[in-house]
């Protein structure tokens, strides 16, 4: 099996002002001792972009934004693009969040075009996908997984510029998280599904990241399970200790 570099991705969210800075400082001095082979990354608001590639100088710690818009630029009042993101110095885009896709109405087809955006700037597309509570006591889970793949991972995707993320939206932000089991099950049929979009040689090298309640007391059994392949942290990321105790699951690894 092929080895894969695992990333763990903090999402700050609408959180975050300039103090908020203090935390990627505290963050970076813990990490003066690097994590061994682990990508790193914090996806703050696209405002504090800028100055944290400043402070973060020196430091492995990767930038991501949260969302982008599908053209380079235009007639957009508000939006972001892509490129004014990297220009910023973000390394990647996370695309389709629950957030996004729930409460602005954002459609696979949409997530796809971002995601094309991502990878047209350079950019790595961090991808999320996941199921309601409603849809898995339903039992439809993978059918709902699998049709967000589907029409959301652009069909030239790669390992090198795309990353997916399974965050199931019933576990974000509640402090619920699915058994070992369940997201074996669903990691395993990311996995299988991406060889048939993306080809098998590609779908063997992409990073499928877990998401939703990640915690330092939960990220060592969420990393033990087979293809996962990190974290995509949400409140938990907000403070440098707690950000810095789930990656000490990564260096005990
Ligand atoms: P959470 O959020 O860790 O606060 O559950 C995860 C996410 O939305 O990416």
């Amino acid at each position: 099996m092929t080895t894969i570099r695992p990333l763990v991705a903090g999402n700050w969210k609408m959180h975050g002002l300039s103090v908020s800075l203090a935390e990627l400082l505290a963050l970076k001095d813990r990490l003066a001792a690097p994590v061994p082979g682990t990508d790193i990354m914090v996806c703050p608001p696209a405002t504090l972009l800028a100055q944290a590639r400043y402070g973060l100088r020196g430091s492995d710690i990767k930038l991501g934004a949260q969302d982008c818009h599908p053209l380079a630029e235009g007639a957009y009042t508000g939006d972001i693009s892509a490129e004014m993101l990297a220009d910023a110095g973000a390394s990647a885009v996370i695309v389709g969040h629950s957030e996004r896709r729930t409460l602005h109405g954002e459609t696979d087809a949409l997530v796809n075009a971002k995601a094309r955006a991502t990878h047209r700037a350079g950019l790595t597309a961090i991808i999320c996908v996941g199921e309601t509570e409603e849809e898995r006591r339903g039992g439809a889970t993978l059918e709902v997984v699998g049709n967000q793949l589907r029409g959301s991972v652009p069909e030239d995707a790669q390992a090198s510029n795309t990353v997916i993320a399974y965050e199931p939206v019933w576990a974000i932000g509640t402090g619920l998280t699915p058994t070992q089991d369940d997201v074996a099950e669903a990691h395993a049929f990311i996995r299988n599904e991406l060889g048939r979009l993306i080809g098998e040689a590609e779908a063997a090298r992409i990073r499928i990241l877990y998401g939703g309640s990640v915690k330092p007391a939960n990220a060592t059994e969420l990393l033990a399970v087979p293809h996962v392949n990190g974290a995509l942290v949400g409140g938990a990321s907000l403070k440098a200790s707690d950000f810095y105790a789930i990656l000490l699951a990564y260096r005990r690894r």
